[in-house]
Formats: structure tokens, sequence, C-alpha cells
């Protein structure tokens, strides 16, 4: 078995599952830096104002002095997480929010930033803050103006490995959770192919066993859905392969049997006259049993043969409308030296004087003749036939019932096989060869019209069905 759907699946649905939840990932990775570092931006943007507006202009004003400046610094300090610088018009920074701050009192804010804080902008920034700091940090900075006049300014500084850190913590259960996610998706994926890949091997193993010949496997899977549905077709398809097979097996044990006697009675009556065993005034005799032999392979070829066509679909019923009653008294004619031989009694009995029907004339012949012939040849001395017809919702009906014989309930359903003859008739009727209902079966059929027989202990009836003509 190719490992082939297997490992496809697996690939296909792996990849579509790591792509998704890679993606998602990404995305929501990339969402949570944006919304910590933006709401951070916002909180100090925010208390930037405030400072600017509350403290620092307090100094300028002259109600705030340094020393409580620098106490309330160191407050918001510890509430905002974030280191606080006040600066002068010349860029000096003058208050911090920490003593672990102060190294920086004294110095000087570079001149690119002091100048955009000079023309009333903010700034916002990421980075060391020109080198002024070792780890990165978000930066936001205030203009101070004091009665229009540019006084200085504030900075605040969130160091963002704090800012990082809370993004790592969430990033970190985001991950597990897609991992452990795609890990659980991934086992009950395999399970599902599994339980496609498994039962399709099987099926295919099953396949191989049958084309070996061994037609008598089946499966056994029970999955509940399509592939079961596959499985229970498959399995009707070995049955029914097995039973061509037992045909074709028996067709061909029936042949050869029906071959091999009149071939070894030929032999036996040529091998006599050819010898001199059988003496020349009797050569005539077995020429003449021969012959009748020969006769008889003829009629079964043609028989097979024509059964062969019907079955293979080269024949069309071609229908006319002709009169019935008439055909069925030149058939029963034909047959009147077996009848008067046998001292049989006919009965015939028609609905109407004139029965014009609508079938294929040729076929309608053949099956009078051949329900008739078993008729006469299965009827005992002295024994009736009853030929009848009636009418039964515009159809008429044709019934050929013989006396003195009878068919059981099995039977009466297997008749109709190919070279099916009756056990009680088998060697003692020599002529048939089991070929004569099957046709007549098949040409019925080809019509669309249906034929049946019924029995009891001392009679057999064959009815069917014609259509009626105008
Ligand atoms: N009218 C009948 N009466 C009794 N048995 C019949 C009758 N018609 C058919 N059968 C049974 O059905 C078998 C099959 O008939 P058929 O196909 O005509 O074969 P065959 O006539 O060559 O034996 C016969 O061998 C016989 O056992
Ligand atoms: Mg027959």
């Amino acid at each position: 078995m190719k490992k082939g759907i297997f490992k496809k699946l697996f690939i296909t649905y792996g990849v579509t599952i790591i792509l998704g939840f890679g993606i998602l990932a990404l995305v929501l990775m990339k969402l949570f830096s944006q919304y910590f570092i933006d709401s951070k931006k916002d909180l100090l943007l925010e208390y930037g104002q405030k400072i600017t507006q509350d403290i620092a202009i307090g100094i300028y004003a002259g109600r705030l002095d340094r020393q409580t400046l620098n106490e309330d610094l160191k407050v918001l300090d510890k509430f905002l997480d974030a280191r606080i610088w006040i600066i002068d018009k010349e860029g000096t920074i003058f208050g911090v929010s920490g003593t672990n701050e102060e190294q920086y009192l004294g110095q000087k804010v570079d001149g690119t930033r002091l100048g955009v804080l000079y023309r009333g902008r903010n700034i916002i920034e990421t980075g060391n803050f020109g080198s002024k700091f070792k780890e990165p940090v978000l930066t936001v900075g205030y203009p101070i103006f004091y009665e229009s006049e540019f006084e200085g300014g504030v900075f605040i500084h969130a160091a963002m490995p704090g800012i990082q850190k809370t993004f790592r913590d969430v990033y970190n259960m985001t991950v597990l959770a897609i991992v452990f996610s795609g890990l659980l998706a991934y086992g009950i994926l395999y399970f599902q192919i599994k339980r496609i890949s498994v039962p399709l091997g099987e099926i295919s193993k099953a396949a191989r066993v049958i084309s070996g010949g061994e037609f008598q496997k089946r499966l056994e899977i029970k999955t509940g859905d399509e592939i079961e549905e596959l499985a229970e077709s498959f399995n009707d398809m070995a049955e029914s392969l097995e039973k061509i097979e037992e045909n074709r097996r028996n067709f061909i044990a029936n042949i050869s049997h029906d071959l091999r006697s009149p071939m070894t009675s030929i032999r036996g009556f040529v091998g006599g006259i050819m010898d001199g065993t059988i003496p020349s005034d009797m050569q005539q005799h077995y020429l003449g049993i021969v012959m009748d032999e020969c006769q008889r392979l003829i009629k079964m070829t043609n028989g097979l043969l024509e059964l062969n066509n019907i079955q293979q679909g080269r024949v069309e019923a071609n229908k006319t409308n002709f009169e019935l009653n008439e055909l069925i008294r030149r058939k029963l004619i034909n047959f009147e030296k077996n009848i008067t031989m046998k001292n049989l009694d006919v009965l015939l009995n028609f609905y109407d004087d004139t029965t014009i029907v609508n079938a294929d004339k040729a076929m309608m012949e053949r099956v009078i003749t051949n329900l008739l012939d078993n008729a006469v040849k299965f009827t005992g001395e002295k024994g009736s036939i009853s030929l009848k017809t009636r009418e039964e919702k515009n159809k008429v009906i044709v019934e050929i019932t013989n006396t003195g014989v009878s068919i059981n309930k099995n039977e009466l359903k297997t008749m109709w096989e190919r070279f099916h003859k009756g056990d009680s008739t088998r060697g003692v009727y020599k002529s048939g060869f089991g070929l004569g209902l099957a046709i007549v079966k098949e040409m019925i059929i080809l019509q669309n019209e249906e034929i049946w027989a019924d029995s009891d202990h001392d009679y057999v009836r064959l009815s069917f069905t014609v259509g009626k003509g105008k």
C-alpha cells in the first residue's frame, strides 16, 4: 500500500495549521506590542501635559519651590514607573524625579530636541535618548510656555524593558495557547486521516485479492460514512463477481455435459460402422440416430447463439398488429403428430373470435412453440393440454396449461435459467437442453411483457401477457 494519501493529507493540513496559527501569532504579537507601547505613550502624554501645567508652570509663577517640585516628581515617578526631567530654556536639566537621576542634573539636552520644544511641539521617541540611557526608553517631551515665553520643557522616560516584560508575558501566553491548540489540532487530524487512509488501504488490499481470483473476499468496515458506503458497494461488486464466476463455471460444466453424450454416441455408432461391428443392414438405422444427434447439437448451438444475441442487446422487438388466435391454431397443428401419439386431449378457449395483438410476430411464434413443446413433452399419456386467452387491464393473457405433472415452488423460480432441467425430467426427456424457457423469458422481457408460471400437484400453467392491437 502506498502511503501517499496519509502523507499528502497530513502535510497539507499540517502546513495549513502551522501557517494559520503562525500568521495569527504574528498579527497578535504586532497588535499586542502596538497596544502596550501606545497605551504607555498615551499615559505619558497625558501626564506630561498635567506636569507641564500644574507643576512646572507653578515654578515660573512662583507658586512652587524646587523642593516641593522634586517631591511631587518622585511620587509621579513611582506612579508612572517613569523618570521625569525638567529643563530650562537653555536645555539644562534642573529637576529630576529620583535620587539616582541626580547625575543628570546640570547636564544639557541637545539642541535639536530643544529646538523642537522651542517651536511648541511635543516629542515622542523610542531609543537611548541621545545615549543618555543604557537601556532603550520611550520618551515623551513637552514644552513649557509661560506668558507666551518659552521657558523649557518636561521629559518623561519610561523604560522599554518594563513595557517589553508585560508584553512578553502576554506574548508567551499567546504562543503557548497557539502551540497547544496546534498540537491538539494535529493530534485530531492524525486520527481523522488514519480513519480514512486505513480503510482505504484495506479496500485496496481486498481489491487486489479479488483481482487475483479470490472472489469470496469481503470487507468489514463500519465507519458510518462514505467509506463504509464504498466498502458496501465493493462487497456488492465482489458478490456479483462471485456469482458471474459461478455462472461461468456452471455454464461450462453444463455445456460440456450436454455436448459429451451426443458426441459419445455419434463416435460409437460411426466407429461401429467403420470397423464393421455394426452389420451393413443395420447401418441405415444407426446413421439415422447419428443424424438425430447432430440435429440436436445444431439446435442447442442455435439456442445458445440466440440467447447470447438477445442478452447482448443485438435483437430488437419489431412490433406489428396481427391476429393471435390463428397463430396459436397454426402452432398447435405443428404438434399434431406428438399429440395424437400421446393421446392428449387439447382444449382451445379464446375470449373472442378474433384477437388483434401488437407484438413481434416471430418472437410470439417462438414463445408459443417453446411453451407448447414443453406442454406436449412433459404431459403423460392421455393427459390434457389447454390453451386459453383472456383479457385483463387492456392486455391479452395467454395461458398454456398441461395436466398430470407439477413443478415445486423452488423450481418455479429456477426453471427460467439456461440449462435448467427439472430433476424429475432430466435424462428422461433427452431432447431438451434447458434453453427453451430462458429464450422465452428473454423474448417476453424484450417486448416489455410479463411471464409467470404456477403449478399444483397435477398441473403446470404458464401465462404471459401480450399487448392489444387495433
Ligand atoms: N409445461 C411444463 N410442464 C412441466 N415441467 C415443465 C414445463 N415447462 C417447463 N418445465 C420444466 O422446466 C424445465 C426447463 O424448461 P425448458 O427451459 O423448456 O427446458 P427443456 O424443455 O429443454 O427441458 C424443464 O426441464 C421442466 O423440468
Ligand atoms: Mg423446452
